[in-house]
């Protein structure tokens, strides 16, 4: 997939005082010349801060590093772990649409995200408190089908409808509300399992 910067880019960015002391922290743990290596965590608070990376964002860690933007550009443009454009302010949902979780019920998750959140990924609810994305595996393939909420950890694995085939996509929703409602307006990250069918 094309992973392209969002066209409305903030004018600048910085670390909070508090994030600009724990990533000065960050390059004392490599050798000397080899600060570049603190790139994903750095890359990762930025983006905690703002919820999203921004191409400014990308630079202020690149520069802090000592590389050239384009090398902290194609960092940030390769991982999914990073958001390109910005995220809805309670929850971004990971829903993966791999194998596993396909035949278990991934497309009625994307169904349900597209009916409730939006109908294309990586575009805010109309409140601007959800957003949602299909994702490559998220490594849980025995639990499927799978959602991340945020870094995700909290897990309802223990959740199992035990219903027919045909209430799949009743109980999901069901589930799926509910979840939204525990993450509303606030900032907690969780991870969700709708449970195997
Ligand atoms: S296939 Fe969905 S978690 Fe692995």
């Amino acid at each position: 997939m094309l992973r392209r910067l969002h066209p409305n880019q903030p004018t600048s960015f910085a670390f909070s005082p508090e994030n600009q002391k724990w990533a000065e922290a960050q390059l004392t743990k490599y050798p000397e010349g080899r600060q570049a290596s603190a790139i994903i965590p750095l890359l990762w608070r930025a983006q905690e801060q703002e919820g999203w990376l921004s191409r400014p964002a990308i630079e202020f860690v690149a520069d802090m590093l000592g590389m050239a933007h384009i090398r902290a550009l194609e960092v940030a443009t390769f991982y999914f772990m990073f958001q390109l454009q910005p995220v809805g302010s309670a929850a971004h949902i990971q829903v993966c649409g791999t194998l596993s979780c396909m035949l278990c019920g991934a497309e009625d998750l994307v169904s349900i995200c597209k009916e409730k959140i939006s109908p294309t990924p990586h575009t805010l609810s109309e409140d601007g408190k959800l957003s949602w994305e299909e994702v490559e595996c998220l490594g849980a393939c025995a639990n499927a089908p799978m959602a991340q909420i945020g870094k995700g950890l909290t897990s309802l694995s223990d959740v199992n409808d035990g219903g027919p085939t045909d209430n799949k996509s009743v109980s999901l929703a069901k589930k799926f509300n509910d979840t939204v409602k525990r993450i509303d307006g606030t900032d907690d990250t969780i991870t969700i399992h709708w449970g195997k069918q």
